[in-house]
C-alpha cells in the first residue's frame, strides 16, 4: 500500500515514552549466556537495554507513555475516540491491551484494539489512525507502540537474547492547520514470515513446546537492509520529495549495522540519522516513538522539520511515513 495523503491535515500533537527501570548491560548478559560486550557492540551497536520486572506487563509500560503524550497535547483523555496499541506482547490475547488501557486512561468513547505488525506495528498504527481521522470516523486518536519482548525470549539463546529490550511510546494524533502526514508506504511478505516467529503463540499446534522468539538472523538482516532502503525510496518518490528534503531520518532501531547501511545507501548524513539502539536495544513497536522522543529532546526534531520514519519487522513487514512535524515535543523522552 502506498499513498500520498489527501483531505484534512493530520499530525502528531503529543508524544510520550516510557521504559522499565531495570538496566541490563552486555556484561550482565555475559553472565547468563556465552557472549561478550565486544561481540554485541561490534555486531549490533547495543550496549544496554531496559528489562521489565517480573510483575510488569505491557500496559504498565504503556500507561505512563500515554499519560505523557496526552499531557503534552493538552488533551482530556475522555475526548479520545480511537485507541490503537501496536504490539506483539499484549498483557494477554484478550481482552486487548488497548481496551484495558482505554479504561485505565478514562476513554469511555474510544474504539480500542491491538494491532500486530511486528516491529513495524507503530508505523502501521499511525497510518491506520490517519485513515480513520481523515475519513472523519474518529476525531482524536491515541496511538501506542510498545513491547516487552523480554517476556517471550529464550533466556538461554544468545542469538536472540542480546538484541531486544522493553519500552513504549505514545502519540496523540488529530487535525491541524498546517503540515502533518504527507504519505505512507506499508508492505508485508508472509513468505519470509518464518524467519522471525513465535511458535505456539496462537491456534496452530507445534511439536516444540518452547514458546520463544525464533529468528534466522542472517535472513532477517538481508530483508531489513533491502526494505529499509526500498520503502524509504518509495515514499519519497510518491510524495515528490528527495533525501535532501528530509531533516530527520528515524529508522527502526534493530541493529546499528542495518541503520548505517540504510543511511549510507539512501544518502543520509550522520547528523540527520537518529540512533539510540545502544541504550535500548530493539524495543520492537516502541522503537520509533522512543527515537522520535530522543530526537526532540536533543534539539533535532522541531516544528517545520520534514521527518522520515521507516520500520521493518516480523511478518515480515515494513513501512514508512513522511511527516512535516508541527508541534513542540521536547520532554517526551523516556
Ligand atoms: N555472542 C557471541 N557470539 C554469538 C552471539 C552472541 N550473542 N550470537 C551469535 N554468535 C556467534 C554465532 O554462533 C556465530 O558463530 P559461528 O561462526 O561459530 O557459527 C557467529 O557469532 C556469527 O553469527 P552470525 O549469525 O553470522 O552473526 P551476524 O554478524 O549475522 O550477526 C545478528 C547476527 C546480529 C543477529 C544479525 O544477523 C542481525 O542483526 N540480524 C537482524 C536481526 C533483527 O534485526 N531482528 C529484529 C527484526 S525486527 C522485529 O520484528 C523483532
Amino acid at each position: 500500500m502506498i499513498a500520498r495523503t489527501s483531505g484534512p491535515k493530520i499530525s502528531i500533537t503529543g508524544l510520550g515514552c516510557h521504559v522499565p527501570e531495570r538496566v541490563l548491560s552486555n556484561d550482565d548478559l555475559a553472565g547468563l549466556v556465552d557472549t561478550n560486550d565486544e561481540w554485541i557492540v561490534s555486531r549490533t551497536g547495543i550496549r544496554e537495554r531496559r528489562i521489565a520486572a517480573e510483575d510488569e506487563a505491557l500496559t504498565d509500560i504503556c500507561l505512563p507513555a500515554a499519560r505523557r503524550a496526552l499531557e503534552m497535547a493538552s488533551v482530556d483523555p475522555a475526548t479520545i475516540d480511537l485507541l490503537i496499541v501496536a504490539t506483539v506482547t499484549p498483557d494477554m490475547a484478550f481482552p486487548s491491551s488497548s481496551a484495558l488501557l482505554a479504561d485505565m486512561l478514562g476513554m469511555p468513547d474510544a474504539a480500542a484494539y491491538d494491532l500486530s505488525a511486528g516491529c513495524t506495528g507503530f508505523v502501521y498504527a499511525i497510518a491506520q489512525a490517519h485513515g480513520m481521522l481523515a475519513a472523519g470516523l474518529a476525531k482524536r486518536a491515541l496511538v501506542i507502540g510498545g513491547d516487552v519482548l523480554s517476556k517471550i525470549l529464550d533466556w538461554t539463546d544468545r542469538s536472540t537474547l542480546v538484541l531486544f529490550g522493553d519500552g513504549a511510546g505514545a502519540v496523540v494524533m488529530e487535525r491541524v492547520e498546517q503540515g502533518g502526514f504527507l504519505g505512507f508506504e506499508l508492505g508485508a511478505d508472509g513468505a519470509g514470515g518464518l524467519n522471525l516467529w513465535l511458535p505456539g503463540s496462537g491456534s496452530r499446534t507445534f511439536e516444540d513446546p518452547e514458546k520463544f522468539v525464533k529468528m534466522n538472523g542472517r535472513e532477517v538482516f538481508k530483508f531489513a537492509t533491502r526494505v529499509m532502503v526500498s520503502s524509504a525510496e518509495a515514499i519519497l518518490t510518491e510524495c515528490g520529495r528527495t533525501v535532501d528534503d528530509i531533516d530527520v531520518y528515524v529508522p527502526h532501531q534493530a541493529n546499528v549495522r542495518i541503520i548505517d547501511h540504510a543511511a549510507k545507501k539512501l544518502g543520509f548524513p550522520e547528523e540527520k540519522t537518529i540512533v539510540n539502539v545502544h541504550k535500548y536495544g530493539n524495543t520492537s513497536s516502541g522503537s520509533i516513538p522512543l527515537a522520535l522522543a530522543d530526537a526532540a529532546d536533543d534539539g533535532r526534531l522541531a516544528p517545520g522539520k520534514l521527518v522520515l520514519l521507516t520500520g521493518m519487522g516480523a511478518g515480515l513487514t515494513w513501512g514508512s511515513a513522511l511527516i512535516e512535524w508541527t508541534h513542540e515535543t521536547t520532554g517526551a523522552a523516556a
